[in-house]
């Protein structure tokens, strides 16, 4: 196939990848700005190689002209999360979307790969907007921990290395790697609603920081000297206490005062 032909296939799998990463990053954000935990952790997305679809599409004798209708991992998401009870939330809310549509599921963490591969797939069916009108494409999307994750990387890298001739030791190493990789995982699920709490307040506190310096910005450019610099001294004063309550009752008040000055120079304006 032609180059040009190549890229024609591959552009809408391009835009579906690009579009996803936005979507499922917006996800994070949307949940870390309310002050709520995010299941996902991190999004990866790839299209894949040319030089990998054609070595797929001859290993499984699919005829170049079907790659589209019997490849669905040409384009890939990937969502990586801390623990696997946030797998199973991040597929509830894939379930729940409906801009996607699930078309086929495989739980390689309740069925484990003979290699120790664990994660979830998901093939969904994604519309894309082309200059040739709408376009349905599957789309495969891999939802692990980090811990899988990492076993994954290093466990591919090894794969590509030793191809078919992976030695018997290093495939006893990796299996018992995963191993560890389970354990982890329940060890860390263990201890979840604490890192949650942690990783929770710290946020919470991030986010009520962030508004309060915003608004002392606005105030820079309206309110006084001294009153400036009372304030300011004021926020060192609470964010050294190190107290939520405080800090957000701070944030309240400097909100009044910031309303206060806009409704001064909106009277001014009027004047
Ligand atoms: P493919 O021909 O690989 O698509 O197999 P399949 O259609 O049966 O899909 P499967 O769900 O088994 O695998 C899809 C993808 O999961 C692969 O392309 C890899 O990215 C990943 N994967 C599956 N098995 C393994 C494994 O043993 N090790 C690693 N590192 N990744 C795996
Ligand atoms: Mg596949």
């Amino acid at each position: 196939m032609e180059i040009q032909l190549w890229r024609e296939i591959l552009n809408p799998y391009e835009l579906a990848v690009e579009e996803l990463k936005v979507k499922f990053n917006h996800n994070i954000k949307e949940h870390r700005e309310r002050g709520l935990y995010s299941p996902i952790e991190q999004v990866l997305g790839r299209v894949k190689t040319v030089t990998s679809i054609i070595e797929k599409a001859t290993k499984k004798n699919i005829p170049l002209d079907r790659i589209e209708e019997e490849i669905e991992d040409i384009a890939g998401i990937r969502l990586i999360c801390q623990f696997v009870e946030d797998i199973y939330a991040i597929a509830d809310m894939i379930k729940e979307r409906d801009d996607m549509q699930v078309k086929s599921v495989k739980d390689y963490i309740a069925n484990r790969k003979e290699s120790g591969y664990q994660s979830y797939h998901m093939i969904v069916m994604y519309k894309i907007q082309t200059l040739n009108g709408p376009k349905t494409i599957p789309v495969e999307i891999q939802i692990r921990t980090l811990a899988m994750n990492f076993w994954a990387t290093i466990e591919h890298s090894l794969q590509y290395k030793y191809r078919e001739n992976m030695p018997e030791y290093i495939k006893d190493s990796l299996s018992g790697a995963a191993t560890a990789v389970i354990v982890l995982d329940k060890e860390m699920s263990a201890v979840r609603s604490e890192i949650m709490d942690a990783q929770n307040s710290f946020r919470i506190k991030a986010n009520v920081v962030a508004s309060i310096l915003n608004t002392m910005q606005n105030l820079y450019k309206v309110a006084n000297k001294r009153e400036l610099v009372k304030i300011q001294d004021e926020f060192y004063r609470i964010y050294e206490q190190d107290d939520l309550e405080q800090l957000t009752r701070f944030e309240k008040e400097i909100d009044l005062i910031a309303e206060g000055y806009k409704v001064q120079g909106i009277k001014h304006a009027l004047n």
